[in-house]
């Protein structure tokens, strides 16, 4: 059993294909969508920001327009921090971290699958509690709107963990996380939502660590060799 898969691993700098289309490709639109809102001088919280690369482009996009923030990305596993210039590492659980008022703007991106609906919400909460008056909050995630797609995805998890520790509560959907933004109290601003494949002998392999025995064995039980995923981004205001 590998106890790191999706904690101190750190497989988002894989370069291939399938990991840039789900790590990097879409970041400059995405974060384009928040980036006005941010003002010179605010402090952003970035849930689950592991090894920052999402934070790096903020702080790039924020520079273009000769903006000055500051980063803390609140991650469970300090092990992925690095070294960046206005980013703070904060060994922080988001199911509970909570600290009113604190921030200008949010982002937090993959990570809704790590937790239960349950903690979906609570996080959400929590995130609401911890934005200034009329903050902003972009939440990113996959999702996987087409029923065959979503029982491909729920049925890779199940395989990958008889051979890897993984920690995967949930297969989120647009609607179950839209439904979830409003519950926790915020508007929706905006949405967008790209989509694209990924493939079980490019991302899952490399992802997971997978042998060449093991990606066989999940072809074969799935019949299928890549499945549609969607990366959504909801813009919401406190
Ligand atoms: C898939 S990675 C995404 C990293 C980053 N947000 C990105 O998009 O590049 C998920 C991250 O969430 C963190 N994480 C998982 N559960 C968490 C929790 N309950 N509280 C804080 N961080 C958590 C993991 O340690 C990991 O760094």
């Amino acid at each position: 059993m590998d106890s790191k898969i999706g904690l101190g691993f750190k497989f988002d700098r894989i370069k291939t294909p399938d990991f840039y289309r789900h790590y990097i490709k879409y970041n400059k639109k995405i974060l384009g969508m928040i980036e006005p809102k941010i003002k010179n001088n605010s402090i952003v919280s970035d849930y689950g920001g592991g090894n920052g690369i999402l934070a790096r482009d903020l702080l790039k996009l924020c520079r273009k327009r000769r903006k000055v923030i500051t980063i803390e990305n609140i991650d469970i596993d300090e092990s992925r921090f690095e070294k960046i210039p206005r980013v703070t590492g904060i060994k922080g659980d988001i199911r509970s971290y909570r600290t009113k008022g604190r921030y200008d703007s949010a982002i937090a991106r993959h990570i809704m699958h790590y937790l239960s609906p349950g903690e979906q919400l609570r996080f959400l909460k929590n995130a609401k509690n911890n934005l200034k008056q009329e903050g902003f909050f972009l939440l990113i995630n996959f999702v996987v709107d087409d029923r065959k797609s979503y029982e491909i995805q729920g049925k890779i998890f199940k395989i990958v963990r008889k051979w890897k520790r993984i920690v995967r509560k949930d297969v989120p959907t647009s609607e179950k996380i839209k439904g979830l933004c409003k519950k926790s109290g915020f508007k929706i601003v905006k949405t967008r939502k790209y989509t694209y494949k990924l493939s079980i002998i490019d991302f899952y392999k490399n992802r997971y660590k997978l042998s060449g025995k093991q990606v066989k064995e999940l072809q074969n039980s799935l019949g299928v060799k890549s499945h549609k995923v969607s990366q959504l981004a909801v813009l919401m205001q406190k």
